[in-house]
């Protein structure tokens, strides 16, 4: 009667996530209306939910609960100074190629990839040489033009006049806002070794081709962690907060199986980091990065002090002992978290030999947490007695629905289907013993509560 398939024995596809998010309102394609803008999407009600549950979970986790950690929320833009020091300037790239005839723009990494090669960590030069020697051709089988580089970063101008002075980035990783305000937050709460500053916020890269849903945006949401530490005890905080990561995916209710850990190699490293741990997980689209986790040593703050001529020195506190902290920086990426928790979280199995879809959300993150329904709408003493019930339960947990859409089934099927972990209904013999049912969603068992034990 009743049946979930194993975690092994189902295959999620990426386009029935992306379906259910679009028919339940948790993600739609940005400016849809107008024929859409690639590489952005729109959060509907549910989603943005979802996505504040994460993201407080995050904050909760890594700020809140510690006493070694400090928030802060910087401005977007930034001057030009900051993306020229970071090195964003010159080296924040992708290879790019050019279908020859479509004049439609790839990225020639992919490609290669696509065409089973190995391009992680290759040279443009290197690309080129597989590219031709390989006969690799653009998705639609024409010729392509030779790798070159291109910045990922938007370009804007700040104020009415556009000129190089002006010229301003949307910052393409909240770190930068970290490091900048490394010294204020130093000078204000001087804070003991090691410390971290964390900040969530929006990122923005053009991508030359976004794709997966948000897996690939242009627009997306980072929560960052700048750990500042000796420069000796780098690697018991690394393993530290290695730990920490794995802690709160657990939160996030990814099963372990499917979250792994890569050890990046050098070549494949961004440019200021001398050990990467990638968290990679198993996506609908394959095994792929989730988040990463870095050394960035004092590679941030030594370029700002040599670009700003501001000291960005520690002292340990009753001693003269002065450096520059190096980094330790866990790096989420919102919109990828959020894919793996409805990925993760999406079930299949048969009810009465009936297939339903529901998603099986750690309680904490469900959008809705308790749907209320009179057990018939047309019966206006079920519709007060529900209206109490919900009011009681909404002062309490805040995401409560009110649904009386349809019959009870369907009702079911619908919460079932955005994750509510609990149906809540009022039916006549709610009036006589006040007591209504609840209905669990991952195993459907129903059970009689009395109301004021809710
Ligand atoms: N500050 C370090 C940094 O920016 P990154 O590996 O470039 O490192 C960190 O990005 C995380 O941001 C990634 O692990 C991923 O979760 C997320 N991310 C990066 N590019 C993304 C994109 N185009 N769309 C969605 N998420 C992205």
């Amino acid at each position: 009667m009743f049946a979930i398939l194993t975690m092994m024995e189902r295959e999620v596809k990426l386009e029935n996530i992306v379906s259910l998010a679009k028919r339940r309102g948790f993600m739609y394609q940005g400016s849809e209306v107008y024929g859409g803008l690639s590489g952005t999407w729109d959060y509907g009600p549910l989603g943005v939910t979802l996505k504040r549950n994460i993201m407080n979970l995050w904050w909760n986790y890594f700020v809140d609960a510690r006493d070694d950690m400090y928030g802060v929320d910087a401005a977007i833009l930034m001057n030009q100074k900051v993306w020229q020091a970071s090195g964003h300037v010159d080296t924040f790239t992708d290879p790019l190629v050019e279908d020859l005839k479509t004049n439609q723009r790839y990225r020639a990494d992919h490609l290669v990839k696509d065409a089973g090669f190995e391009a992680e960590g290759l040279t443009n030069e290197e690309l080129n040489e597989l590219i031709i020697e390989k006969e690799i051709k653009s998705p639609v089988g024409n010729e392509l033009s030779p790798v070159r580089t291109f910045n990922m970063m938007f370009q804007t101008t700040v104020g009415p006049v556009a000129d190089e002075k002006s010229i301003s980035y949307l910052r393409p990783e909240t770190a930068q806002g970290v490091f900048t305000n490394y010294k204020n937050v130093v000078d204000n709460f001087y804070p003991d070794l090691p410390f971290g500053i964390a900040q969530q916020g929006k990122a923005f890269r053009n991508e030359i081709s976004p794709r997966d849903f948000v897996f690939r945006s242009r627009e997306f949401e980072m929560m960052e962690i700048e750990y500042f530490v000796h420069p000796d005890k780098w690697e018991e905080s690394f393993e530290a907060l290695l730990k920490d990561v794995h802690e709160f995916l657990d939160m996030l209710g990814l099963p372990q199986d499917m979250v792994h850990e890569l050890e990046v190699p050098e070549n494949d490293r961004a440019h200021y980091s001398k050990r990467t741990v990638d968290i990679e997980f198993d996506f609908p689209i394959g095994r792929e990065e989730l988040l990463g986790l870095a050394y960035r040593t004092d590679f941030d703050l030594k370029n700002i002090q040599v670009n700003s001529g501001k000291n960005m020195e520690y002292t340990i506190k009753g001693t003269n002992e002065k450096f520059i902290p190096h980094v330790i920086e866990p790096s989420f990426g919102v919109e990828r978290a959020l894919m793996a928790v409805l990925s993760s979280a999406y079930t299949e199995d048969e009810v009465n030999g009936e297939k339903r879809i529901f998603l099986k959300f750690p309680e904490h993150l469900a959008p809705v947490k308790y749907a209320v329904s009179p057990l018939l709408k047309n019966k206006p003493e079920l519709v007060a007695k529900a209206r109490e019930v919900y009011d009681i339960l909404k002062k309490k947990h805040g995401n409560v629905m009110w649904d009386d859409n349809g019959n009870i089934g369907k009702r079911y099927r619908r919460q079932d289907e955005i994750g509510t972990p609990y149906c809540v209904v009022i039916d006549f013999e709610t009036l006589e013993d006040n007591a209504v049912t609840i209905r669990e969603r991952d195993t459907t068992e129903q059970k009689r509560v009395a109301i004021q034990e809710l």
